[in-house]
């Protein structure tokens, strides 16, 4: 990962999105990691946190299984979020603390309405990554990421969830929808957070 001209772009712009910023191998472990077969894995993702966390199917349908540091393959990933963590850290002095990042399945007719990542009253996340593991994603299988400017008004970037592509922007920044998913789409979420809660 080019961390430096990463860094540049979130001082800048607040997001960038990267073509293929991991290598050929660990994304197709990634992918083979990303199959809910094993249904003792995935499971339906939920809508805020602690007591308030609900499953609300019309916000958000997909499942989801948190990456596992004890498996080789989410290691792997993990140790490149910890590299750019360190990187950014440094360039940026965010004060990341830690990374926490899932698997994510969204099915046909799959979608997550417009939110923003920052949980109600909690300013943990920092930085939001979405990375995506979908070959030969078409126009016509939808799913998009929109990103919209801080008031949620206009839109500043549309995301494809095709094979490799990552996107990173400012957890607290950009509100963001992924529109409804025509083909089964596989990505991971993941969250750098400062400490303080
Ligand atoms: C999320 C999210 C975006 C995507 O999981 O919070 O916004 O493109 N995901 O999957
Ligand atoms: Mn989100």
């Amino acid at each position: 990962m080019d961390i430096a001209k990463i860094a540049q772009e979130l001082e800048h712009t607040g997001y960038i999105v990267l073509a293929k910023p991991l290598v050929d191998k660990l994304l197709a472990d990634l992918f083979v990691r990303c199959h809910d077969d094993d249904p003792a894995r995935f499971h339906a993702a939920e809508v805020g946190r602690g007591v308030a966390k609900k499953r609300i199917g019309a916000i958000r349908s997909d499942v989801i299984n948190w990456l596992d540091a004890g498996n080789s393959t989410d290691q792997a990933f993990l140790v490149c979020m910890e590299e750019l963590r360190l990187g950014l850290n440094a360039a940026l002095y965010l004060g990341l603390f830690d990374y926490e990042c899932h698997y994510a399945i969204y099915g046909e007719g799959d979608g997550y309405a417009k939110h923003s990542d920052v949980l109600q009253g909690k300013k943990n996340r920092v930085l939001t990554t979405v990375l995506y593991l979908n070959e030969d994603w078409q126009a016509s299988d939808g799913g998009e990421l929109v990103v919209f400017e801080a008031t949620g008004k206009s839109v500043i970037a549309t995301v494809n969830p095709t094979f490799g592509t990552m996107i990173i922007f400012l957890s607290e920044s950009f509100p963001h929808e992924v529109l409804l998913s025509h083909n089964t789409r596989r990505s991971i979420a993941g969250w750098f957070r400062v400490s303080g809660s």
